[in-house]
């Protein structure tokens, strides 16, 4: 049985192998295989798997169930989840036993080829992508970023980046300036493009920063428009002030950037956003929460009933503000990105946040910049490009640091990677499930293999990983997506433009109920009061 199994599949692999030599895309792929992603060769030949599968005895995992049982899959979708299912020998099956099979991570925060401070982030949406493959996430939402202002020059840019996807993907939108052609083209992209959410940067002064007066604007019409709103919470005045400060006391190295924003600006900017959400009566979403300032500002509103979702990055899960004090400018700049990583018990106090429910979902910021990218702020951390990476590392970080320690089950595993992320913008069932009808994005993890992190063996472009040497127990040893096999035996099968758009609809569950809450303010105001004037 068994070496039927594995004649099938290298019978699959040769003929997806030789299909591949001959699509147009062939030469395509060639051309990422050469510029040297190093996923070795057979990355440049074989696009995916059998379009029939069938996961054998593995634990399967939702968000609210889990029960051992076999998953067939069929030309990209889930058909049935039932124990003993019989199938054909035209059927590649995998075995799973003792092993979780559970939904693809849904990462909610990436920026792949995004211009931002005088650079480009280094993974595209081809090597972005296979990275995130590798380690078991099979959808990402990435910001688009307006040109000049424009949301459609913004998207249609991103729509040709994009075009080399080789896994599925969705946009939020960043609104950096208003006008009424803003406001209208929030309609188009929320009617016409599939974008339910739009991110106000309340930091990066002179660039992306938005004032209280356009945030405003900004909920008031995403409000209107069922979409969600997100912020990046820093006060970007204070921040710029902070700066000067640094500068002028001779602080010019990467620890003049953790020095000029502390979390005290960060839990200012979460409380203002959070107070002129509940102001306008719409829901928020706090992008990369990375202080115990912030996370306690969400848990407030959340117990006085606001829809507050709050983000944690991996980056500020599992690590600690310490290497920004290393001697070495490159090994520091690494580790910069806004907000700050904080210093050392800002990490556990997310964690138990995120196993309480006071955290929702699990993203990365994904935002990759080089060793030579981060030496353009040699002489001046504020030019030292801001980001760090994570989308290959997320869901093995997050299953050891959560799981493996103890803190939560497997179900939560899944809705804090998949399930939350897929419900908040409004695309499941169809992703962060393993039900009859999803997409067939799946992982399979063992509990009892092991991860090492190192930028010698990760998947992206990036000289260095914040993670380095970063060890731990769950290895995502298989990973399908939109039912192909993409990862398996520590190797990518991946062709750029099998990956497609996912057109997200607005007004998810957040919204629900908000009418009655806008009816019960308006019917408490008391006004206007009829009044006549005395006659005597
Ligand atoms: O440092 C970060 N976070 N870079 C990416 C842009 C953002 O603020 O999300
Ligand atoms: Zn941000
Ligand atoms: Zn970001």
């Amino acid at each position: 049985m068994a070496s039927r199994r594995a004649v099938n599949l290298s019978l699959t692999l040769l003929l997806l192998h030789l299909s591949i030599l001959l699509s147009p895309s062939a030469s395509e792929f060639g051309q990422f295989c050469d510029a040297g992603v190093g996923y070795g060769e057979s990355a440049c030949g074989v696009s995916g798997g059998s379009s029939k599968i069938l996961i054998k005895g593995g634990t399967v995992v939702n968000a609210h169930h889990q029960e051992v049982a076999d998953v067939y899959v069929e030309d990209g979708k889930i058909v049935a989840v039932k124990p003993n299912i019989k199938v054909g020998d035209d059927v590649t099956v995998l075995d799973a036993t003792g092993k979780y099979v559970m939904p693809g991570g849904i990462d909610p925060h990436t920026h792949l080829a995004m211009d931002f401070m005088a650079s480009q982030t280094l993974d595209d949406f081809f090597s972005g992508q296979a990275a995130a493959l590798a380690g078991g996430t099979t959808m990402h939402i990435d910001f688009v970023i307006p040109v000049k202002g424009s949301l459609i020059a913004g998207i249609e840019s991103y729509e040709k980046k994009a075009s080399k996807s080789c896994m599925d993907y969705g946009f939020h939108m960043a609104i950096t300036k208003w006008d009424d052609d803003v406001s209208r083209e929030m309609e188009v992209m929320v009617n016409e493009k599939g974008i339910n959410s739009f991110k106000f940067f309340m930091a990066y002064k002179g660039a992306l920063m938005i004032n209280d007066e356009l945030l405003l604007q900004g909920l008031k019409k995403c409000k209107s428009l069922g979409a969600l709103a997100m912020v990046h919470a820093e006060n970007g005045d204070a921040v710029f002030e902070g700066q000067n400060r640094m500068i002028e006391l001779g602080i010019t190295g990467p620890e003049g950037h953790v020095l000029s924003r502390p979390a005290v600006l960060e839990g200012e900017a979460t409380a203002r956003a959070i107070r002129l959400a509940a102001f306008v009566n719409t829901p928020l979403y706090v992008v990369h929460v990375m202080s115990i300032d912030a996370m306690e500002e969400i848990a407030k509103a959340r117990q006085s009933g606001q829809r507050v979702i709050g983000e944690p990055v991996v980056s500020g899960l599992v690590l600690d503000d310490s290497k920004i004090w290393d001697p070495d400018f490159i090994t520091a700049a690494t580790y910069v990105m806004s907000p700050p990583i904080r210093a050392a018990g800002h990490d556990k106090a997310l964690q138990a946040a995120l196993s309480t429910g006071v955290l929702q979902l699990v993203g990365t910021d994904h935002c990759a910049f080089n060793s030579t990218q981060k030496a353009l702020g040699i002489d001046d951390f504020r030019k030292i490009p801001n980001g760090v990476n994570g989308i290959e590392e997320r869901m093995h970080l997050v299953w050891d640091t959560m799981v493996e320690s103890g803190k939560i089950s497997a179900s939560d595993y899944v809705r804090i990677t998949s399930t939350e992320c897929a419900r908040i913008f409004n695309i499941y069932p169809r992703k962060g499930a393993i039900l009859v009808g999803s997409d067939a994005d799946i992982i399979i993890l063992n509990p009892n293999s092991s991860f090492e992190i190192s930028a010698k063996t990760h998947h992206s472009r990036l000289d260095t990983n914040v993670f380095e040497g970063k060890k731990g127990k769950g290895k995502i040893e298989v990973t399908i997506a939109g039912g192909r096999i993409v990862w398996i035996n520590g190797e990518l099968k991946v062709a750029p433009g099998s990956g497609k758009y996912v057109s997200m609809p607005p007004f998810s569950y957040l919204f629900q109920g908000m009418d009655k809450a806008d009816a019960a303010y308006l019917s408490s105001l008391r006004a206007p009061v009829k009044r006549q004037i005395s006659t005597e």
